[in-house]
């Protein structure tokens, strides 16, 4: 039988934070010994809000391996840069002809975005370049952070329109979003994301910190009135951001830790979380040093040859739904 496919991106924008780890990255890790994974840097996306053209290159370059120290595995992986295979462009127009402007000015990244850098026909576009990424392939489930979600409701949506207009092609994509983890707050903001954009570096923990600035930021997260130790994202919500960050780099479930540290104090407890965050994310540290520049850029370049010969064949089918073939 046919394996599924999983397909998901992550934009190059340097910052690769635990968020992004424990929400997305750990399950495209995981699910690459049950289904056939696509992964995707998506360069395109991130020249969607202000960005350096000096840098760009090379921040790229630093995500790819990043990633590969994360668990990406390109043996098993399709992995490349989204700009090396122009079909998801020629996709996302296409889909763009069957988006309403109406459904795409409501998307929450949208407005958040165009209200600080202001609005571009790119960022606009955004969720329609993501939903041509994720139905390109045809794939049928996408691991992804919270964050996501209102995206890839759009590409089920047009998944289904497009079906419904030009015949049955596209899957319906289902979003796989773990329990815990799929939104990991600001150290200094329980109340927002934790973000690579944020303009306070304290803000997060990023996957290649060493331990010292692992420990200072935890110290310095900022936590809740009273002293008990307690999972409750209501009352509690910079505390119950360390326990579930505590949680899911140690395998411990949340009463557990609760049970240990409930009464002992903030102090000790921030000195264990941030202890499991730095022993969790060692063997990522260690796998980037060892990686290569040019051998990562060789892994990307081969992933791109072969997701072009995958896209053609997927995309010609496309252009004969829509009438561009005889
Ligand atoms: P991005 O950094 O926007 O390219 O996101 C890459 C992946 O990480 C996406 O699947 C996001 O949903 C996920 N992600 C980003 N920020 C967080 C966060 N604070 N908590 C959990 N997942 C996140
Ligand atoms: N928009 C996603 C993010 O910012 C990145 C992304 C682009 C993506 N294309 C995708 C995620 C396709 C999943 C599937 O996190």
């Amino acid at each position: 039988m046919k394996r599924k496919t999983v397909f998901s991106g992550l934009q190059p924008t340097g910052n690769i934070h635990v968020g992004n780890y424990l929400g997305a990255l750990r399950n495209w890790v995981r699910l690459q010994d049950e289904y056939d994974c696509i992964y995707c840097i998506v360069d395109l996306h991130a020249m969607t809000v202000e960005y350096d053209t000096s840098d760009f290159a090379k921040e790229r370059g630093e995500a790819a391996r990043v990633l590969i120290a994360c668990g990406v595995d390109p043996k098993r992986s399709l992995y490349y840069y989204q700009s090396e295979v122009p079909h998801h462009v020629e996709l996302a127009w296409i889909l763009g002809t069957i988006t309403g402007t109406g459904q795409l000015s409501r998307m929450t990244q949208f407005k958040e975005k165009s209200g600080t850098t202001g609005a571009n026909l790119g960022l606009f576009a955004y969720p329609v370049l993501m939903a041509a990424d994720i139905l390109l392939y045809r794939a049928d489930a996408v691991p992804v952070g919270d964050d996501q979600r209102q995206h890839l409701e759009l590409a089920r949506d047009l998944a289904e329109r497009f079906n419904f207009r030009f015949g049955e092609e596209f899957p319906i994509p289902e979003p796989i979003i773990p329990e815990h983890g799929a939104r990991i707050m600001s150290l200094q903001d329980p109340k927002v994301k934790m973000s690579k954009s944020d303009p306070d570096p304290g803000s997060r923990i990023l996957v290649l910190d060493d331990p010292d600035t692992i420990r200072a930021r935890i110290k310095a997260a900022v936590t809740d009135s009273g002293s008990d130790v307690r999972f409750d994202w209501e009352q509690k919500p910079g505390i119950s951001n360390l326990i579930e960050m505590m949680s899911l780099f140690t395998g411990r479930p949340l009463e557990s830790i609760e049970g240990e540290y409930g009464t002992g104090g903030y102090g000790k407890f921030k000195e264990a979380v941030a202890e499991s965050v730095i022993e969790g994310l060692a063997p990522i540290r260690a796998a980037f040093a060892a990686l290569d520049d040019g051998d990562v850029e060789q892994i990307v370049r081969a992933g791109a040859l072969e997701a072009h010969e995958k896209a053609e064949v997927f995309q010609q089918r496309v252009r004969e739904r829509v009438g561009l073939r005889g």
